[in-house]
């Protein structure tokens, strides 16, 4: 079996957690052609106590509990020395949160001139109200969060990580270009998907789709992705990159929307409808 392209090592108090994802996903069929490799570490097997704790209160009172520096510490550095030989992940939600494109740099790293060779990269997952300080100081390389709420702990995080960032090794999806046009891989909301029947309770498949222009069908879907982008996520389009098409088709939009609030009687570009306009927060 070659090397897997990533490995995960994931240091968790639950690793009963992920076995039955990893087990029924897209993942599983990654482990299985050996791209992807994850182990589970439980933390509780580095305390060196009899009643095996991980967790205590926290200095200068206060609720909740926080985890104990020491197990920590020794599961990281039992496994992967010391100073340890991956990149230490905390998955909190105090750290930077996790994008598409933070998806594609943990799968290559930063430098893409260092090919097949196996990434590793150690997961660690948070519980009660956090870690110890020092463990941030002094074990951490990197922080993540995969958003603005709070988990009761880093698994559910750990488990949107691998499994975005799996998505990126060629070979673990069956399409070698879906993760190409993912929603966010290219900055954009992805366009709508049909599939069979045409006529579903009335309901038709746009014409454009069944008319085996390949062409045309190509620009409805950009343009598709722009309409729902500006509509849905407009700060996306301050960044995405745009074609002089993609503007002007936006320049469109945005004219469109105006001459309705004026006289009420534009249709969208492109669609024979009125555009919505961008949802507002
Ligand atoms: N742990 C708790 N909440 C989290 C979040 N939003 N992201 C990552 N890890 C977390």
């Amino acid at each position: 079996m070659p090397l897997p392209a990533l490995l995960f090592e994931v240091f968790t108090l639950f690793p009963e957690v992920f076995e039955p994802y990893l087990q029924s996903s897209i993942l599983q069929r990654a482990h299985q052609r050996g791209l992807v490799e994850i182990n589970l570490y439980n933390i509780r097997d580095w305390t060196s106590d009899r009643h095996h704790i991980t967790d205590d209160e926290p200095y200068g009172g206060g609720g909740g509990m926080v985890m104990k520096p020491e197990p920590i510490f020794a599961a990281v550095e039992g496994v992967l020395g010391s100073p340890p030989a991956c990149p230490v992940i905390l998955l909190t939600p105090q750290g930077r949160t996790f994008t598409q494109s933070v998806a594609h740099e943990l799968a290559f790293g930063n430098d893409a001139s260092v090919p097949d060779q196996t990434r590793r990269l150690a997961l660690l997952c948070g519980r009660y109200e956090g870690v110890d300080e020092r463990v941030r100081q002094h074990l951490v390389s990197d922080q993540i969060s995969i958003g603005d709420y709070v988990l009761t702990g880093g698994e559910l995080a750990a488990l949107v990580v691998i499994d975005a960032t799996a998505r990126w090794i060629p070979g673990v999806l069956g399409d070698p270009d879906g993760v190409l046009d993912d929603s966010h891989a290219s900055g954009l909301l992805e366009y709508p998907h049909y599939t069979r029947p045409a006529e579903f309770r009335g309901w038709s498949v746009p014409e454009i789709l069944l008319s085996g222009d390949h062409g045309r069908i190509a620009r409805w879907r950009r343009e598709q992705s722009l309409l729902r982008t500006w509509q849905r996520r407009p700060d996306l389009l301050e960044t995405a990159p745009l074609s002089k098409l993609d503007r002007k088709f936006l320049d469109q939009l945005r004219t469109s929307l105006d001459s309705i609030k004026t006289d009420g009687s534009s249709k969208m570009p492109g669609s024979g409808e009125p555009p919505k306009p961008p949802d507002t927060p």
